[in-house]
């Protein structure tokens, strides 16, 4: 064992100094964090200021702090260089150049509320920072991770429309938390099927579609690789989704009114910056699940579900694949909700 340990650990030495040397022919990218003070923002930077594909990091945030941040994040011995912005006057600093914008700007909830019930304070911040996108970086790829997204992405849209810089390709509601949840509460009810099948975690994959809130948060456990001898049904099946769907209130009522999943989303966030870096770079077969403008259920214009990335932003909305009935009439459940939290997004962008 000792010897083949070593072998491994060799291997992915090497693989990692691949990378590495390959990305550092490569175009890299120009990314800001907007929010970047906050609990995800610090974590998210710190994670991002890692990443080899990333010439400039730019924080920004309302918090007198962040340049702060920024200098601390500079001394981290990697390539990128990282700079901070304070306060709407320097907001456009932060955004002149970017390739990508990431948003996790906002309040959080306290237990007993939902995420629409921050909608009142953060539909403005989302808004006002969208205003900079489209005056700024309008060509930027947008990553939402401000609640309620199933509102605040759609408020983003409308007011791109309105400065004519709206790319339906180019405005993602972060929704991989679902997915990063999905896949390890997965693991943990089949560890030893997948131990067996000498399977681990990073194998799992387990696509997440609808919207990031309550019953709109709808996993396709019948979609999920490496396919297994027992499916998951019955009270089993009903336990897990419902697992799935409260995970963000499991957090919020564990952390008990000091914030909601901060950790988590950090690494969620980065995966999903990542990949979006990787389409802009030309890789190929690069696979989220994002909530983005779609019309994959004809009712509603925005959705989750599978994308493939690429240099544009979303190049292809997939299709949602067979469904079991429970999946197809989770996705009937969640249609009004998801109607109502939309039309509310572009009634507060187009009255503001
Ligand atoms: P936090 O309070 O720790 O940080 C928020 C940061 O936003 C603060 O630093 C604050 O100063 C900053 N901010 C406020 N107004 C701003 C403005 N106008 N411009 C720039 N920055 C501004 O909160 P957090 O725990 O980091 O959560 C942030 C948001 O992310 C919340 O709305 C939360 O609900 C959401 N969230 C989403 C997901 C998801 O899966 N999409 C997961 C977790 C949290
Ligand atoms: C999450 O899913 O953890 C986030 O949306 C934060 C929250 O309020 O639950």
């Amino acid at each position: 064992t000792t010897s083949s340990e070593a072998r491994i650990s060799t291997t992915h030495a090497i693989i990692e100094r691949n990378d590495a040397l390959f990305w550092k022919n490569k175009e890299k990218f120009t990314v800001a964090v907007l929010g970047a003070a906050g609990g995800i923002g610090q974590t998210l930077s710190l994670l991002l200021k890692q990443s080899p594909r990333i010439k400039a990091l730019r924080l920004y945030d309302i918090a007198p702090i962040t340049p702060g941040v920024a200098v601390d994040l500079s001394h981290i011995n990697t390539e990128s260089e990282v700079t901070g912005y304070a306060g709407p006057d320097q907001l456009r600093d932060a955004l002149v150049g970017c390739d990508l914008v990431i948003i996790p700007a906002g309040i959080p909830r306290k237990p007993g509320m939902t995420r629409d019930d921050l909608f009142k304070i953060n539909a403005g911040i989302v808004r006002d920072l969208t205003v900079g996108v489209a005056k700024y970086c309008p060509n930027a790829i947008l990553n939402i991770i401000s609640n309620p997204v199933n509102s605040t992405v759609p408020i983003a849209v409308e007011v791109l429309k309105k400065y004519n810089a709206f790319d339906p390709r180019k405005v993602l509601g972060v929704t991989k938390l679902d997915v990063v949840r999905a896949e390890t509460f997965v693991y943990g009810l089949r560890k030893d099927e997948l131990q067996r099948l000498r399977k681990s975690i990073s194998d799992v994959t387990v696509p997440v579609i609808g919207g990031h809130a309550g019953e709109t948060i709808i996993p396709l456990l019948s979609q999920m690789t490496p396919k297994l001898s027992k499916p998951f049904e019955g009270s089993e099946l009903q336990n897990l989704t419902t697992r799935i769907q409260n995970a963000g209130t499991e957090v919020v009522d564990a952390k008990a009114g000091a914030g909601s999943a901060t950790l988590s989303m950090a690494l969620a966030a980065e995966n999903m910056a990542t990949s979006c870096l990787k389409g802009l770079a030309g890789e190929s077969n690069v696979i989220e699940c994002a909530y983005v403008s779609s019309n994959v259920i004809p009712e509603l214009p925005f959705f989750a579900s599978k994308v493939k990335l690429g240099v544009n932003g979303v190049e292809k909305v997939l299709g949602l694949g067979a469904m079991t009935l429970f999946e197809e009439q989770m996705v009937k459940n969640a249609i009004p909700e998801l109607r109502a939290s939309i039309e509310k997004g572009v009634a507060f962008a187009q009255s503001s």
